[in-house]
């Protein structure tokens, strides 16, 4: 079964680590490198021998970096949530904020993983100062005692690995992070969508992904980079631009907004890499498909949508 990280956030890849895994079984590999972890779910569940996990967000290294050295352990955090969680059901949820405010003053890595699970929707955002600011999701038993032992089990499993792995974590720019790697690596790269976000450690332009790819490929090393390639709406070109020299390999994947059912959108999601990954295609093939009408993507209207968009045939 998955191995499900204590923290959250909207990129999460919980879903797609299986396909991800697939791709990447049967190639060799020093050390598995991660230039925007994130919560970690993907090298978490890879299990590599040896791995660089890293990321803009300071909060999130330091929370991994103190499960590592064992400040943080799942008889503490199981300690901690059982309190605060106490305190936040008396103030009627009130106790959130007090919580958000210490941490946006002092940063303790348990407060970030208090605020990961009390936020509204799991939700990883940050203001213009670098301040947490997800209000919270209103639940104010939200730590009831069969969380709070989820969460520290999750801690507890997440711990095991890193210890069996070999984990380092170092915030820093992936730029910083693609300098460090050799030929010998492999590269999964997770990130942010262009012109989604507009979080203080998590926004990405056009000239970053432009970056991204010239310092993968300078960097020698074998790399894997996970992308969308459609929507109802879209279609991500940046993919038939920048990467137009890669092998893409593509799955669709499923979400809903607000958690309702009837309103269950699908994204089809790639992988892009130097390597030839199982069902790949070159990225140059995958666009003259689409241009003679032979792909499985294939330009067609939705009566609803005026606009012309191109949908995966299923
Ligand atoms: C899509 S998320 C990664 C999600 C991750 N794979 C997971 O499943 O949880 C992108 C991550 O990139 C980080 N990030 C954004 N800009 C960055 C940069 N310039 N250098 C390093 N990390 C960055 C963000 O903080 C965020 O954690």
């Amino acid at each position: 079964m998955a191995i499900v990280p204590p923290i959250k956030s909207q990129g999460i890849k919980t879903k797609l680590v299986d396909w991800i895994q697939s791709n990447v079984e049967n190639t060799k590999y020093d050390r598995w490198v991660e230039p925007f972890m994130g919560t970690g779910v993907v090298g978490f569940n890879i299990r590599p021998q040896k791995a660089l996990m890293c990321d803009s967000n300071p909060h999130l290294i330091n929370f991994y970096n103190g499960i590592k050295t064992k400040e943080i352990t799942s008889s503490k955090v199981k300690a901690f949530l059982t309190n605060e969680g106490k305190k936040l059901l008396a103030s009627n949820g009130e106790y959130y904020y007090d919580v958000r405010k210490r941490f946006n003053a002092k940063h303790n890595p348990l407060d970030f993983l208090f605020l990961s699970r009390s936020c509204f929707n799991g939700m990883m955002r940050f203001n213009k100062k670098g301040g947490f600011n997800v209000p919270f999701c209103k639940k104010p038993n939200r730590f009831a005692q069969a969380l709070v032992t989820k969460i520290s089990n999750q801690v507890k499993n997440v711990a095991q690995i890193i210890e069996l792995g070999d984990f380092t974590f170092k915030h820093q720019d992936f730029k910083a992070t693609l300098n460090e790697v050799t030929k010998k690596d492999l590269v999964y790269a997770d990130p942010p969508y262009i012109g989604r976000n507009v979080d203080y450690f998590d926004s990405w332009s056009e000239e970053e992904e432009i970056l991204l790819n010239q310092e993968l490929i300078n960097s020698n090393a074998n790399y894997l980079l996970s992308t969308w390639l459609s929507n109802k709406y879209r279609t991500n070109d940046y993919i038939f631009s920048i990467w137009q020299n890669s092998f893409i390999t593509t799955t669709t994947h499923f979400y809903h907004v607000g958690g309702k059912e009837k309103n269950r959108n699908a994204v089809n999601e790639a992988l892009i890499s130097n390597l030839t990954l199982p069902n790949s295609i070159t990225v140059k093939e995958m666009e003259s498909k689409i241009e003679k009408g032979e792909s499985q993507l294939t330009n067609q209207k939705e009566e609803k949508q005026k606009t012309e968009q191109l949908t995966l045939k299923l």
